[in-house]
């Protein structure tokens, strides 16, 4: 008896675990808008990630919008010519506040 009891109280455990853990990883994913591709041929396609930028992730969402991104993907005419004026992406990766937009390979991945 008290065998069963052991065996179905571990069970439990491990059940109320996944069910934590996968809301967490869930949480995660979720953050904004989630993952966005842009897709370019020539230069190999920009995944934007709303839980790999610290606005997004600290909930600071009018960092982005609605000034310089709608909140609706391909939306917002987001083109290099402009990043590289100092638009869209290029407001911040600009070598100051991030990455500047001259270190191509780490938005275009092939
Ligand atoms: C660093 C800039 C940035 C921050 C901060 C940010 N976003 Fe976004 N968000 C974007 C970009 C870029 C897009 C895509 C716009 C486009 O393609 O026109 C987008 C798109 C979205 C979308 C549309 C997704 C879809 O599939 O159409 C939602 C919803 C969204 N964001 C919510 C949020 C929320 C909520 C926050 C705050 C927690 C947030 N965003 C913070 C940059 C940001
Ligand atoms: C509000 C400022 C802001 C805007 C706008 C912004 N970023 Fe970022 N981004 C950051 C910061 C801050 C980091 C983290 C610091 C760093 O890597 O320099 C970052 C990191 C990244 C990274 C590296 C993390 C990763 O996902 O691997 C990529 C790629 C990236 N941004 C792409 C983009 C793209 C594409 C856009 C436009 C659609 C964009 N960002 C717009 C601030 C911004
Ligand atoms: C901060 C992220 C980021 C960096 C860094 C970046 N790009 Fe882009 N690039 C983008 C995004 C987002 C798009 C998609 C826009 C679209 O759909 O036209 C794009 C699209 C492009 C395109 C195809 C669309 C067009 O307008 O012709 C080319 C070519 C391009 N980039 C070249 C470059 C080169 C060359 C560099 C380095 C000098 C670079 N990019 C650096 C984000 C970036």
């Amino acid at each position: 008896m008290k065998n069963l009891r052991l065996v179905i109280f571990f069970a439990l455990l491990a059940f109320v675990i996944v069910c934590f853990s996968s809301a967490i990883f869930a949480a995660a994913k979720n953050i904004g808008g989630g993952n966005i591709t842009y897709t370019s041929k020539a230069m190999g396609s920009v995944t934007f990630k709303h839980s790999k930028h610290p606005d997004a992730v600290k909930n600071n969402c009018s960092a982005c919008h609605p000034k310089i991104f709608k909140q609706k993907k391909f939306s917002s005419g987001v083109k290099m010519a402009a990043i590289n004026k100092g638009k869209y992406c290029g407001v911040c990766h600009n070598g100051k506040k991030a990455f500047s937009v001259k270190t191509c390979a780490k938005c275009h991945k092939k």
